[in-house]
Protein backbone atom coordinates (compact mmCIF):
# COMPACT_ATOMS: atom_id res chain seq x y z
CA UNK A 1 0.00 0.00 0.00
CA UNK A 2 1.77 2.71 -0.96
CA UNK A 3 1.48 6.00 1.30
CA UNK A 4 -0.45 9.12 0.89
CA UNK A 5 -0.58 12.38 2.94
CA UNK A 6 -3.06 15.01 2.91
CA UNK A 7 -2.15 18.70 1.24
CA UNK A 8 -4.93 20.98 1.68
CA UNK A 9 -7.80 19.22 0.52
CA UNK A 10 -6.46 17.00 -1.22
CA UNK A 11 -5.01 13.17 -0.64
CA UNK A 12 -1.93 13.22 -2.72
CA UNK A 13 1.32 10.05 -2.91
CA UNK A 14 3.26 10.87 -0.19
CA UNK A 15 6.46 11.46 -2.39
CA UNK A 16 4.25 14.11 -4.51
CA UNK A 17 3.26 16.01 -1.07
CA UNK A 18 4.27 19.44 -1.64
CA UNK A 19 3.47 23.59 -0.41
CA UNK A 20 4.96 26.75 -1.78
CA UNK A 21 7.99 27.58 -1.12
CA UNK A 22 6.37 30.96 0.01
CA UNK A 23 4.61 29.31 2.71
CA UNK A 24 5.02 31.07 6.13
CA UNK A 25 5.57 27.58 7.74
CA UNK A 26 8.83 27.39 5.61
CA UNK A 27 9.97 30.73 5.82
CA UNK A 28 9.03 31.96 9.19
CA UNK A 29 8.05 28.85 11.30
CA UNK A 30 4.88 30.36 11.45
CA UNK A 31 2.88 27.89 11.77
CA UNK A 32 1.72 24.60 14.54
CA UNK A 33 1.67 21.10 14.64
CA UNK A 34 0.18 18.30 16.63
CA UNK A 35 1.45 14.66 16.92
CA UNK A 36 -2.00 12.01 17.52
CA UNK A 37 -0.72 8.91 18.61
CA UNK A 38 -3.31 5.85 17.42
CA UNK A 39 -3.64 2.38 18.90
CA UNK A 40 -5.31 -0.62 17.73
CA UNK A 41 -7.67 1.75 15.75
CA UNK A 42 -7.83 4.69 18.81
CA UNK A 43 -6.78 8.12 18.47
CA UNK A 44 -5.07 8.81 21.82
CA UNK A 45 -5.93 11.73 23.89
CA UNK A 46 -7.77 12.87 20.53
CA UNK A 47 -9.85 15.99 22.06
CA UNK A 48 -6.73 16.85 24.75
CA UNK A 49 -4.70 17.30 21.21
CA UNK A 50 -7.20 18.76 19.32
CA UNK A 51 -8.09 20.96 22.30
CA UNK A 52 -4.50 22.11 22.28
CA UNK A 53 -4.43 22.61 18.71
CA UNK A 54 -7.23 25.24 18.88
CA UNK A 55 -5.33 27.13 21.74
CA UNK A 56 -1.89 27.08 19.66
CA UNK A 57 -3.85 28.16 16.49
CA UNK A 58 -5.46 31.45 19.06
CA UNK A 59 -2.04 32.15 20.83
CA UNK A 60 -1.32 33.17 16.91
CA UNK A 61 -3.89 34.36 15.59
CA UNK A 62 -4.11 32.14 12.92
CA UNK A 63 -7.70 30.99 11.77
CA UNK A 64 -8.37 27.29 11.73
CA UNK A 65 -8.12 25.80 8.80
CA UNK A 66 -11.60 23.55 9.18
CA UNK A 67 -13.95 23.38 11.48
CA UNK A 68 -13.29 20.28 14.21
CA UNK A 69 -15.58 17.74 13.21
CA UNK A 70 -14.25 17.61 9.75
CA UNK A 71 -10.79 17.75 11.05
CA UNK A 72 -11.36 14.52 12.77
CA UNK A 73 -13.05 12.66 9.34
CA UNK A 74 -9.68 13.65 7.53
CA UNK A 75 -7.63 11.99 10.20
CA UNK A 76 -9.55 8.96 10.43
CA UNK A 77 -9.86 8.45 6.31
CA UNK A 78 -5.79 9.55 6.29
CA UNK A 79 -5.52 6.30 8.70
CA UNK A 80 -7.93 4.47 6.13
CA UNK A 81 -6.10 5.08 3.02
CA UNK A 82 -2.38 4.30 4.86
CA UNK A 83 -4.07 0.98 6.65
CA UNK A 84 -2.83 2.19 9.53
CA UNK A 85 -4.06 0.71 13.11
CA UNK A 86 -1.02 1.90 15.12
CA UNK A 87 1.02 4.61 14.22
CA UNK A 88 1.22 8.41 14.68
CA UNK A 89 -0.60 11.26 13.04
CA UNK A 90 1.59 14.37 12.55
CA UNK A 91 -0.64 17.62 11.46
CA UNK A 92 0.41 21.05 10.77
CA UNK A 93 -1.27 24.47 10.07
CA UNK A 94 0.79 27.33 8.88
CA UNK A 95 -0.35 30.85 8.40
CA UNK A 96 -0.78 30.11 4.60
CA UNK A 97 1.39 31.32 1.46
CA UNK A 98 1.68 34.67 0.75
CA UNK A 99 4.79 36.91 -0.14
CA UNK A 100 7.73 36.92 2.42
CA UNK A 101 7.29 40.01 4.57
CA UNK A 102 6.99 40.00 8.32
CA UNK A 103 3.77 41.22 9.28
CA UNK A 104 0.53 38.75 9.32
CA UNK A 105 -0.59 39.40 5.43
CA UNK A 106 -4.04 40.07 4.54
CA UNK A 107 -5.27 37.38 2.54
CA UNK A 108 -3.47 34.04 3.48
CA UNK A 109 -4.90 30.67 3.77
CA UNK A 110 -4.13 28.81 6.42
CA UNK A 111 -2.23 25.54 5.00
CA UNK A 112 -3.02 22.33 6.08
CA UNK A 113 -0.62 19.13 6.13
CA UNK A 114 -1.11 15.51 7.47
CA UNK A 115 1.01 12.53 7.40
CA UNK A 116 0.36 9.52 9.22
CA UNK A 117 2.93 6.79 9.63
CA UNK A 118 3.18 3.20 11.22
CA UNK A 119 4.95 2.56 14.71
CA UNK A 120 5.59 -0.84 16.34
CA UNK A 121 4.21 -0.90 19.75
CA UNK A 122 6.75 -3.76 20.27
CA UNK A 123 9.48 -1.75 19.88
CA UNK A 124 8.64 0.97 22.38
CA UNK A 125 7.73 -1.84 24.64
CA UNK A 126 11.78 -3.46 24.16
CA UNK A 127 12.35 0.37 25.12
CA UNK A 128 11.15 0.56 28.05
CA UNK A 129 12.10 -2.52 29.32
CA UNK A 130 15.74 -1.76 28.85
CA UNK A 131 15.14 2.17 29.67
CA UNK A 132 16.81 4.92 28.57
CA UNK A 133 19.53 7.58 29.17
CA UNK A 134 19.19 11.45 29.12
CA UNK A 135 21.27 14.02 29.05
CA UNK A 136 20.87 17.59 30.47
CA UNK A 137 21.12 20.97 28.09
CA UNK A 138 20.54 24.51 28.85
CA UNK A 139 17.34 25.35 27.94
CA UNK A 140 17.57 28.14 24.98
CA UNK A 141 14.32 28.69 23.45
CA UNK A 142 11.59 31.49 24.04
CA UNK A 143 9.38 32.19 26.20
CA UNK A 144 5.85 30.68 24.99
CA UNK A 145 7.07 27.10 24.90
CA UNK A 146 3.26 26.61 25.91
CA UNK A 147 2.14 27.03 22.25
CA UNK A 148 3.23 23.95 19.94
CA UNK A 149 5.18 26.09 17.38
CA UNK A 150 6.78 24.03 14.25
CA UNK A 151 9.67 26.44 15.88
CA UNK A 152 12.02 23.74 16.70
CA UNK A 153 15.67 24.46 16.29
CA UNK A 154 16.34 24.57 20.16
CA UNK A 155 14.69 21.14 20.61
CA UNK A 156 16.53 20.10 16.91
CA UNK A 157 19.92 20.93 18.60
CA UNK A 158 19.03 19.48 21.95
CA UNK A 159 18.26 15.93 20.55
CA UNK A 160 21.30 15.75 18.53
CA UNK A 161 23.06 16.30 21.60
CA UNK A 162 21.50 13.89 23.12
CA UNK A 163 22.31 11.53 19.76
CA UNK A 164 25.67 12.26 19.74
CA UNK A 165 26.62 11.08 23.16
CA UNK A 166 24.56 8.13 22.82
CA UNK A 167 21.38 9.11 25.18
CA UNK A 168 17.65 9.12 23.59
CA UNK A 169 16.73 12.49 25.20
CA UNK A 170 17.64 15.68 26.60
CA UNK A 171 16.62 17.46 29.08
CA UNK A 172 16.52 21.23 29.43
CA UNK A 173 17.56 23.22 32.27
CA UNK A 174 16.33 26.71 32.47
CA UNK A 175 18.61 29.57 34.13
CA UNK A 176 17.69 28.75 37.59
CA UNK A 177 18.58 24.82 37.28
CA UNK A 178 15.28 23.40 36.91
CA UNK A 179 14.35 20.68 34.65
CA UNK A 180 11.65 22.75 31.94
CA UNK A 181 11.27 19.16 29.79
CA UNK A 182 13.07 17.09 27.22
CA UNK A 183 13.40 18.29 23.76
CA UNK A 184 10.15 15.97 22.75
CA UNK A 185 9.08 14.81 25.78
CA UNK A 186 8.15 15.81 29.34
CA UNK A 187 10.11 15.01 32.18
CA UNK A 188 8.79 13.25 35.63
CA UNK A 189 11.59 12.10 38.89
CA UNK A 190 9.61 9.98 41.44
CA UNK A 191 11.35 10.84 44.88
CA UNK A 192 12.73 8.62 47.70
CA UNK A 193 9.52 8.13 49.17
CA UNK A 194 7.33 7.62 45.99
CA UNK A 195 6.03 11.07 45.16
CA UNK A 196 5.94 12.05 42.07
CA UNK A 197 7.22 15.86 40.51
CA UNK A 198 6.55 17.10 37.19
CA UNK A 199 6.59 20.72 36.17
CA UNK A 200 2.95 22.53 36.54
CA UNK A 201 1.74 23.48 33.34
CA UNK A 202 3.01 26.88 32.00
CA UNK A 203 4.36 28.79 29.65
CA UNK A 204 7.87 27.14 30.68
CA UNK A 205 6.77 23.90 28.77
CA UNK A 206 4.58 22.43 26.50
CA UNK A 207 1.57 21.04 28.86
CA UNK A 208 1.50 17.53 27.09
CA UNK A 209 -1.23 15.55 26.16
CA UNK A 210 0.31 12.37 27.69
CA UNK A 211 1.68 14.04 30.84
CA UNK A 212 -2.01 15.13 31.55
CA UNK A 213 -3.97 12.25 30.52
CA UNK A 214 -1.32 10.25 32.99
CA UNK A 215 -1.91 12.54 35.37
CA UNK A 216 -5.74 12.04 35.23
CA UNK A 217 -5.15 8.36 35.41
CA UNK A 218 -3.38 8.95 38.33
CA UNK A 219 -5.93 10.88 40.31
CA UNK A 220 -7.41 7.52 41.23
CA UNK A 221 -4.71 6.10 42.26
CA UNK A 222 -2.75 6.09 45.18
CA UNK A 223 0.38 8.63 44.59
CA UNK A 224 1.35 11.48 46.06
CA UNK A 225 1.59 13.95 42.76
CA UNK A 226 3.58 17.10 43.61
CA UNK A 227 3.20 19.82 40.50
CA UNK A 228 6.23 21.77 41.00
CA UNK A 229 9.83 22.58 39.39
CA UNK A 230 12.39 20.23 40.33
CA UNK A 231 16.47 20.86 40.26
CA UNK A 232 19.34 19.14 37.98
CA UNK A 233 20.19 17.93 41.48
CA UNK A 234 16.95 16.13 42.83
CA UNK A 235 16.70 14.42 38.73
CA UNK A 236 20.32 13.36 39.65
CA UNK A 237 19.38 11.74 43.05
CA UNK A 238 15.65 10.42 41.84
CA UNK A 239 14.38 6.76 43.44
CA UNK A 240 13.04 6.79 39.34
CA UNK A 241 13.42 8.57 36.05
CA UNK A 242 10.65 9.18 33.34
CA UNK A 243 9.66 10.73 30.34
CA UNK A 244 6.02 11.21 28.61
CA UNK A 245 5.02 11.75 24.90
CA UNK A 246 2.40 10.89 21.78
CA UNK A 247 5.29 8.63 20.45
CA UNK A 248 7.37 6.80 23.85
CA UNK A 249 4.04 6.98 25.88
CA UNK A 250 5.26 6.01 29.54
CA UNK A 251 9.05 5.51 29.00
CA UNK A 252 11.69 4.86 32.11
CA UNK A 253 14.99 6.91 32.21
CA UNK A 254 17.78 4.59 33.42
CA UNK A 255 20.87 7.35 33.44
CA UNK A 256 21.34 11.00 33.65
CA UNK A 257 24.32 12.02 32.15
CA UNK A 258 26.43 9.11 32.63
CA UNK A 259 25.19 8.37 36.30
CA UNK A 260 22.80 5.40 36.66
CA UNK A 261 19.63 6.14 38.49
CA UNK A 262 18.30 3.38 41.24
CA UNK A 263 19.91 0.43 39.63
CA UNK A 264 20.29 1.60 36.57
CA UNK A 265 16.97 -0.80 35.74
CA UNK A 266 13.58 0.81 34.69
CA UNK A 267 11.96 0.98 38.36
CA UNK A 268 8.64 -0.39 39.79
CA UNK A 269 6.60 2.91 40.03
CA UNK A 270 7.89 4.09 36.09
CA UNK A 271 6.83 0.03 34.78
CA UNK A 272 3.61 0.23 37.01
CA UNK A 273 2.52 3.67 35.07
CA UNK A 274 3.61 3.01 32.24
CA UNK A 275 0.96 -0.54 32.75
CA UNK A 276 -1.34 1.94 33.77
CA UNK A 277 -1.07 3.77 30.61
CA UNK A 278 -0.99 1.04 28.16
CA UNK A 279 -3.85 -0.41 30.06
CA UNK A 280 -5.75 3.22 29.19
CA UNK A 281 -4.69 3.41 25.15
CA UNK A 282 -6.19 -0.33 25.12
CA UNK A 283 -9.57 0.49 26.35
N1 LIG B 1 6.48 16.12 21.03
N2 LIG B 1 7.36 18.69 25.26
C1 LIG B 1 7.72 18.97 24.00
C2 LIG B 1 8.68 20.08 23.76
C3 LIG B 1 7.18 18.23 22.94
O1 LIG B 1 7.52 18.51 21.66
C4 LIG B 1 6.27 17.16 23.21
C5 LIG B 1 5.65 16.36 22.10
C6 LIG B 1 5.95 16.89 24.55
C7 LIG B 1 4.98 15.81 24.93
O2 LIG B 1 3.66 16.15 24.55
P1 LIG B 1 2.58 15.05 24.15
O3 LIG B 1 2.44 14.15 25.33
O4 LIG B 1 1.36 15.86 23.89
O5 LIG B 1 3.11 14.32 22.95
C8 LIG B 1 6.48 17.69 25.54
C9 LIG B 1 5.95 15.44 19.87
C10 LIG B 1 5.65 14.01 20.13
C11 LIG B 1 6.90 15.66 18.71
O6 LIG B 1 7.34 16.80 18.56
O7 LIG B 1 7.19 14.72 17.95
Amino acid sequence: MSRIAYVNGQYVPHQEAAVHIEDRGYQFADGVYEVIPIVANKLIGEEGHLDRLWRSLDELQIDAPMKRKPLQLVMRELLRQNGIETGLIYLQVTRGVAPRDHPFPKDAVPSLVMTAKRTSLAKAEAKAEEGVAVITVPDIRWARRDIKSVSLLPNVLAKQKAVEEGAYEAFQVDDDGFITEGSSTNAWIVLQDGTLVTRPASNDILSGITRADLLKLLENKDFKVELRPFSVDELLNAREVFLTSSSSYVQPVVQVDGKSIGNGKPGSISNELRAVFKDYMNN
